[in-house]
């Protein structure tokens, strides 16, 4: 059965009390003073635990604003849009903030880390919000950065890290306060062909391991390593597919040719 049917036979009542995703007609309008940007043209979809789905489309075809919505970064102009089954249009900036920093882990194309401090403090960082002893946030930023395997660089400083390190980095970040899920915009935009499949193997495996995963990207063969793939055109979702014979990232990097760190 292809995601696009299963999304049809969903549409219930009981689906939007247990999808973790469930999104129903959203629009997204820019209001730029004389004109009007309709950025996201009714858009309905459901996304459970445990998916990784990748979000496909040309530039300017509603990725960045759809992950935007879905991350409580930003609100929907019209439609409806429950996480884990909280409707979220309804919610104030603090409260949006609150439940980002709950239930959400962020990975940009830029890295965006803070550059005069280590690995260890960058990751470090989102746990200031919880109340949590000063032990445990080490630990667990500690633990963070050994899931992506950078456990020997946590004293390393931004710019004496490769950039794959730098956006493993970034990922160790997202993941410290133990999001439901994780939303990655471009995540291996800046990266060579190698390091992005290396990215590719961590997401495989905290997915693997239970964490909901929504990647954007525009690039065809970073998507099939998804479960899914949703591919949107002017606004609209145009595909949503599940991946057939989807390659695991450790195969493919062993065929690859490798690089010096
Ligand atoms: N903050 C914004 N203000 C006004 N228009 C925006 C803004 N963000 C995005 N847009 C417009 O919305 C449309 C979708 O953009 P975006 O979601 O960034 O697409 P993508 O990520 O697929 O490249 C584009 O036409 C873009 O110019
Ligand atoms: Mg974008």
């Amino acid at each position: 059965m292809s995601a696009t049917s299963q999304v049809e036979v969903n549409r219930g009542g009981r689906a939007q009390r247990t999808s973790l995703i469930y999104v129903e007609d959203v629009h997204k309008y820019y209001d730029l003073g004389e004109t009007k940007v309709h950025a996201l043209r009714g858009i309905s979809v459901e996304m459970q635990r445990g998916e990784f789905v990748a979000i496909m489309g040309a530039s300017g075809s509603g990725k960045s604003t759809f992950m935007n919505l879905l991350g409580c970064l930003d609100k929907p102009s019209s439609g409806r849009y429950l996480l884990d089954g909280t409707d979220i249009t309804r919610f104030n900036k603090r409260e949006l903030a609150a439940i980002r920093n709950r239930k959400l882990g962020f990975v940009f194309q830029g890295f965006n880390l803070l550059s005069r401090t280590t690995a260890l403090e960058n990751v470090e960082l989102p746990t200031l919000y919880a109340r949590m002893p000063r032990e445990e946030r080490t630990l667990r930023a500690r633990q963070a950065l050994q899931m992506v395997g950078l456990g020997d660089r946590v004293d390393h400083f931004p710019s004496q890290l490769s950039g794959g390190q730098q956006q493993r980095v970034a990922i160790a970040r997202a993941l410290v306060n133990q999001p439901s899920i994780l939303l990655a915009d471009e995540p291996t935009g800046n990266l060579d062909s190698r390091t992005s499949v290396e990215i590719m193997e961590i997401f495989q495996k905290l997915n693997d391991e239970g964490l909901t995963i929504l990647l954007v990207t525009h690039e065809h063969d970073i998507a099939q390593f998804a479960k899914r793939t949703i591919v949107f055109r002017d606004g609209r979702i145009r595909r949503d597919e599940l991946v057939t014979n989807r390659p695991r990232a450790a195969e493919v990097l062993q065929a690859m040719p490798t690089l010096e760190d």
